[in-house]
Parts: C-alpha cells; structure tokens; sequence
C-alpha cells in the first residue's frame, strides 16, 4: 500500500460541517491526518443553528470510512474557543500539525446598502475567526520549538477571488478576503522562524454559499468532469498539510476544477522620477502616462 499523504499528522478544519471544509477533512483523514472536525453549524448568512450537527455528521463519515475524526463545535471568532479548538487536537491526538483556516459565510449587499451590522459581522467571521485558532496554535508550535521538539506546522487560510480582484455586491467580503491574502504573506514572513508555513486559497467551488448566485456556471461540466465539485481542491489543502510542502510559504493558490495557478498578487507599474516634489498642476498628464503603462487590471468580478 502506498504510504498516505497525511498520515502521522494532525489537522484542524474550521467551518468543516458543509461545503469546502467537508471535502477537506474527509479527503484529509482519507489521507492518514487526524481530524478536528470544527463547526458551529450556522447558516449561510451565519444564522444560528441552521446546520446543527454539522460537523458530528462529518466525523461519524470519517469514521465509517476508517478514519480518525473529532468533531468541535467552537466559535472560531471567540479568542478563548480558540484555545479550546487547538487543545481538541492536543487531547484528542496528542499533538497539532496544521490549522486549515475555512469557516465564513456571506452577507452580500451593494456597498450603498451595506448595513453597519453586516460589515462587522462579515469581518468579524473571517479576519477574527482567522486570527483566533490561528494565533492560539502558534502559541503551541512556538513553546513546542523552545522545548527542542521539531516543529513542520502548517496554517493554510481561505482568501477568494473577490478579494483578489473585487466582486460586486461583496465589498464586506472582498475586504476582509484581502485582509486574509495580507495575513498570508506576513504569517509567512514572521512564522518562519518557528518551522511554521502559511498559504492561502482562492477556491471556485459548488457549495451553498455559491450555488445560488453562481447556480448557472456552478453546475457546469466540461467533458465530463465536474469542474466546481468540493472535492477537487481537497487534495491541494492535502498536500499543504503535508509535510511535502515545507519549503513552500507565502503563496495564494487559485484552483478552478483542474486549473491551478499562484497569484502574482499587487504588481507595480513602471515608474516616473522627477526627482523633486510634484506639484498638484502638473500630475494630471502624469497619472494619464501612468495609465496608459500599466498592465490591464483584472476585471472587478460582476463588471465584465
Ligand atoms: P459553506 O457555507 O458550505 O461552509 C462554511 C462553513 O463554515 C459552514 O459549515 C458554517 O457552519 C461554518 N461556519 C460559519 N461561521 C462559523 C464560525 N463562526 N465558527 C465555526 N464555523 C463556522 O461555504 P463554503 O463555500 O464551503 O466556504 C468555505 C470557505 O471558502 C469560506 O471561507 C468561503 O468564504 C470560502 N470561499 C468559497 C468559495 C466557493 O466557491 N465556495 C470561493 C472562495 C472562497
């Protein structure tokens, strides 16, 4: 039998009751990992109990199927369930290898009537509910690496799309799924020094916080292959939770069915030195130079 993927590590999935998170855990414990099945079982929208059972459901799956699961029901915006999801994973395997950054859900609105209430409350479930596991496992790798035990961790976190390029009617959304790409890069920069890596996705899959909005292009085939299946970005969080990747950090992954890509992120355009202050008269022509050098930028999604 080949050796598996995983096996030997200890993986924690939030927001892993439906959808995405689903197809990782499932496909994680296919692998070998120990799972912590975290959920809180909400709604689409976050509402309260909507999916209760949610993430019991997905470790009685992993167990019928032989593998090893434990389901977590904790807030991930909640600092101390934070510390409660990491030490599920002490308890329950006797150690943590990777978090997987993926519980959110969507309050999508035109920015003009984007409510108070929704802003913080979109902001709150996916910049807050990735610092707080997040932050409490890296309390754990760190004193584990200054006890002298090795430590090949991974955080592994959920950006999109819409906050790579913009999507219209998520301007909540957009901006914390940006925030999460930043998180990324200076995760991967200071954690380094911890034996620590971090990377994010951008899926493009059919769950249903998308099957509504994107039902037409969600259920698109080509040849055969269900492109926007749950199932076909597990194995890339797989193998980031591997400890094959160790040398790769910092990185944002676009996956759509079978395509995969890195993005290249913010690129500069060329520059104009003038050596000295510009003043307000002269940069209309310029910002107009500038324009017309740069590279086209992605298109907002919604606007093409
Ligand atoms: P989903 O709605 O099927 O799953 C999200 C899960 O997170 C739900 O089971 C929900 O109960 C859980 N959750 C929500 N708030 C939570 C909290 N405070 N604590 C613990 N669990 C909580 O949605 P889907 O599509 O699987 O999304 C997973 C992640 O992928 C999200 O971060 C989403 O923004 C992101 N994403 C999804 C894309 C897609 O095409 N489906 C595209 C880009 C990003």
């Amino acid at each position: 039998m080949m050796p598996q993927m995983c096996e030997g590590r200890v993986v924690i999935v939030t927001g892993a009751g439906n959808g995405l998170g689903r197809a990782y855990a499932l496909d994680l414990a296919a692998e070998g990992a120990c799972v912590v099945v975290n959920d809180l079982g909400v709604g689409t929208h976050g509402e309260s109990g909507a999916t209760k059972g949610a993430a019991e459901k997905v470790v009685d799956e992993i167990r019928a199927a032989g593998g090893r699961a434990v389901a977590n029901t904790d807030d991930v915006t909640d600092w101390e369930a934070g510390r409660r999801i990491v030490q599920c994973a002490l308890d329950s395997f006797g150690g943590l290898d990777a978090v997987v950054n993926n519980a959110g859900f969507v309050r999508d609105r035109m920015f003009v009537s984007c409510t108070p209430d929704e802003w913080d409350a979109v902001l709150r479930v996916h910049l807050r509910g990735h610092f707080c596991t997040s932050r409490h496992a890296v309390d754990h790798w760190r004193a584990r690496q200054k006890a002298g035990s090795p430590v090949d961790a991974r955080i592994i976190n959920t950006s999109s799309g819409a906050g790579l390029q913009g999507s219209v009617g998520q301007s909540a959304y957009s901006t914390a799924k940006a925030g999460i790409a930043a998180l990324t890069l200076v995760q991967a920069a200071e954690l380094a020094r911890y034996g620590i890596t971090a990377n994010a996705l951008a899926p493009n899959a059919r769950t249903r916080m998308t099957e509504t909005a994107f039902a037409a292009e969600m259920s698109r085939q080509e040849e055969g292959f269900d492109i926007y299946a749950p199932e076909n970005t597990a194995p890339l969080v797989s193998w980031l939770c591997s400890a094959q990747s160790a040398e790769v950090t910092g990185q944002v992954f676009e996956l759509k069915g079978g395509r995969i890509r890195l993005s290249q992120g913010w690129t500069d355009s060329p520059e104009i030195d003038k050596k000295a202050r510009w003043s307000a008269a002269e940069l209309g022509p310029i910002v107009r130079r500038l324009l017309d050098a740069r590279a086209p930028a992605k298109p907002v999604y919604g606007t093409a």
